[in-house]
């Protein structure tokens, strides 16, 4: 474990602390504010007249009168991959469907291929770049899902990259999420009860025995996993302590949702088809519903997830970017945030809540998506003259510094230092 930072955090303009209420109250937020990290924790935060004098021998960082957040979490992303797919986005663009590229070998299989063919340390020099650019749309916390190995040897080698960056205290925390429930690999596409053997025989006791994930994840759709598969390999996973995750719903409504709300899983993801019942199973538990609109936006699909009557049903709802090559290829929660609010019908209020204390609970940690005392020392400091304009700024890049545990991890180049500016882009 390595020792935090400490740090005093001044002169903050507004300081929003999701972590507090429910789901849909109004955010709390302080004015003329500090926060103070000690050993990489949060010991204080306040009003500046209440800073303690003890406060005064941290090291100092002045805000100048920019918004504080907690750390953003992103809670749903593939981000280990070798080559990007831009080809399929333009074919995507003219006209033709996700399912239609996947039957032509592209998609899924597409990044299959391409990263058995690459080593681990190729993989991880890649993907340290992809990484470090969250923190600068101020992201500390991101899970990240192997899934495009799909063989033991290459599911390992995928989950150990994501294990080298966890390691790097100068990137953003990474959540390891197993997802060798991704599709059925080439080789065994006339034996899937064979390939769902060998996630449940071979590689979930595998990947548990390293202790290289903290999730299990299945993609449970029409043209993946049917509902009695996930099951199976939830239920696995769960016996050998594992964390559950579930892709739900994201073309058809197999009851995905609801599987995870009687499992007690962490989170259900996309939602797109879910139906009544599948809303109300979630309102009635823990397990969060996880929403991706940058990938319905994408994919061009129709509709999106039925974020208010989630809402309004009681469930906590978390915005992620699914940050991946085939379908979602955007580092940039903030923009999501926004597009929760102008395509999902999120208020601002929630959708700020979404992207911190929704994602942390998405990967089951207290401790992150919250600016209380004893909290992670996750903070992220943003030019802007108020919250409001994290979602009404569409598409800015208004992250002045990401701070991970006492550390500063990412500060902006010093033209854009001006906080206030909503002139930042
Ligand atoms: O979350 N839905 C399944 N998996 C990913 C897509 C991965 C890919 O196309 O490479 C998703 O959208
Ligand atoms: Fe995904």
């Amino acid at each position: 474990m390595s020792v935090g930072s400490d740090l005093l955090i001044a002169g903050i303009g507004e300081l929003v602390d999701p972590g507090s209420g429910g789901p849909s109250d109004p955010l709390a937020i302080v004015r003329d504010a500090f926060v103070w990290i000690e050993n990489g924790r949060i010991r204080a935060r306040g009003p500046m007249a209440d800073l303690p004098a003890e406060a005064a021998g941290a090291p100092r960082l002045q805000a100048r009168g920019a918004v504080a957040l907690p750390g953003l979490v992103d809670s749903h992303t593939h981000a280990v991959f070798g080559a990007t797919r831009e080809h399929e986005f333009e074919q995507r663009m003219a006209g033709a469907s996700y399912q239609e590229i996947a039957a032509r070998g592209g998609g899924i299989l597409f990044s299959v291929r391409d990263l058995r063919a690459r080593g681990e340390e190729e993989l991880v020099e890649l993907t340290r770049p992809r990484i470090a650019a969250f923190a600068g749309h101020g992201v500390t916390t991101i899970e990240v899902k192997s899934g495009y190995g799909l063989s033991t040897e290459d599911e390992l080698k995928q989950l150990r990259v994501v294990r080298r960056l966890a390691a790097d205290p100068a990137l953003p925390r990474l959540v390891p999420t197993f997802l060798g429930a991704h599709a059925v690999p080439a080789e065994l596409a006339r034996d899937r009860a064979g390939y769902v053997r060998r996630v449940v025989d071979e590689m979930l006791p595998a990947v548990a025995g390293e202790g290289l994930a903290a999730f299990c994840d299945v993609f449970c759709d029409e043209g993946a996993f049917t509902l009695a598969e996930s099951e199976a390999i939830l239920e696995r996973a769960r016996e050998l302590g594992l964390g559950l995750k579930i892709h739900a719903e994201e073309f058809a409504n197999l009851g995905g949702a609801a599987l995870a709300a009687r499992m007690g899983a962490a989170s259900a993801d996309h939602l797109v088809a879910i139906d009544a019942a599948g809303v109300e199973a979630l309102a009635g538990s823990r397990t969060v519903a996880t929403l991706l609109p940058a990938t319905s936006l994408l994919l061009r699909l129709r509709r999106h997830a039925p974020a208010r009557a989630l809402l309004d049903a009681g469930a906590t709802v978390a915005l992620a970017t699914d940050f991946n090559p085939g379908t979602s290829m955007t580092q940039n929660l903030l923009l999501v945030m926004g597009l929760g609010c102008c395509l999902l019908g999120l208020t601002i209020a929630e959708s700020i809540r979404a992207v911190t204390r929704g994602g942390a609970l998405a990967v089951a940690r207290d401790d992150l998506g919250t600016l209380a005392p004893g909290s992670a020392g996750d903070v992220t400091l943003f030019a802007v003259p108020d919250h409001r304009h994290l979602a009404y700024h569409l598409g800015a890049h208004p992250t002045l510094a990401a701070i991970r545990g006492g550390r500063v991890i990412w500060s902006a180049p010093t033209s854009a230092r001006e906080a206030g500016g909503d002139q930042v882009n």
